[in-house]
């Protein structure tokens, strides 16, 4: 089974990534499919815009119940069944953000959010990352992609919200996936794409075992 998750900041750049690399992806591994959270549902998808639109005047237990039920959805209706057809799946964000947004962010105690995820991997054996990729973007140049672009509830936060965010993220995704890489993000698109296609690529046509952390 291959359960691929994506992770980093707000605005560094993994979902154009993954869009540039994914044609190239598919044409030797057809059986890819992609998906996101929150949302890849329609419960998933009505709680993404409830979170991107009102997220920034709730509670950090609040956020966490949604994006928790959320997953669940996901992972019941979109995860499982695609892993069970042999599909190999990229998320683009997973359980690695709540780790970041949620216990970094927002200071929802850790045990909290452990004690969520440990029982939707004991529903889901399948549900762990085999591969979790991290793209590490600088507070510049992150800042400079905010400035040129529209944002909503969710990517406006300052830069010590983003340096707990990212402390926790590289400790909470060591946690829940057995392989991380690290891909450098400071880059313009075509390379930060082309190292996205390489890490999976190279993670593929391995044993599975890939680190780089
Ligand atoms: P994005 O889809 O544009 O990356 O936006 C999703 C936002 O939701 C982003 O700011 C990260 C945040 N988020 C959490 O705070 N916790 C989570 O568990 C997930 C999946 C996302």
């Amino acid at each position: 089974m291959t359960l691929i998750a994506l992770e980093g900041l707000d605005f560094s750049g993994k979902t154009s990534a993954l869009n540039q690399a994914l044609p190239f992806l598919i044409s030797s591994y057809p059986n890819i499919i992609t998906t996101h959270e929150p949302g890849g549902t329609p419960l998933g998808e009505e709680i993404r815009h409830t979170l991107l639109t009102k997220g920034q005047s709730m509670s950090g237990s609040k956020k966490l119940e949604l994006f928790e039920e959320a997953r669940i959805d996901h992972v019941s209706q979109i995860i499982e069944p695609a892993i069970h057809n042999n599909k190999i799946v990229i998320t683009d964000r997973y359980i690695g953000s709540t780790y970041a947004y949620q216990v970094g962010g927002d200071h929802v105690p850790v045990l909290r959010v452990n004690q969520g995820v440990e029982k939707l991997f004991a529903t889901y054996p399948d549900a762990r990352p085999s591969l979790t990729i991290y793209f590490k973007v600088s507070s510049e140049v992150r800042q400079r992609r905010l400035s040129m672009k529209d944002h909503d509830a969710l990517d406006n936060y300052d830069d010590k919200f983003y340096q707990e965010v990212e402390h926790e993220y590289l400790k909470g995704i060591d946690k829940i996936s057995d392989n991380v890489a690290i891909i450098d993000a400071n880059q313009a698109l075509p390379q930060v794409a082309q190292q996205l296609e390489s890490v999976i690529r190279e993670y593929l046509a391995g044993s599975g075992e890939y680190a780089n952390n």
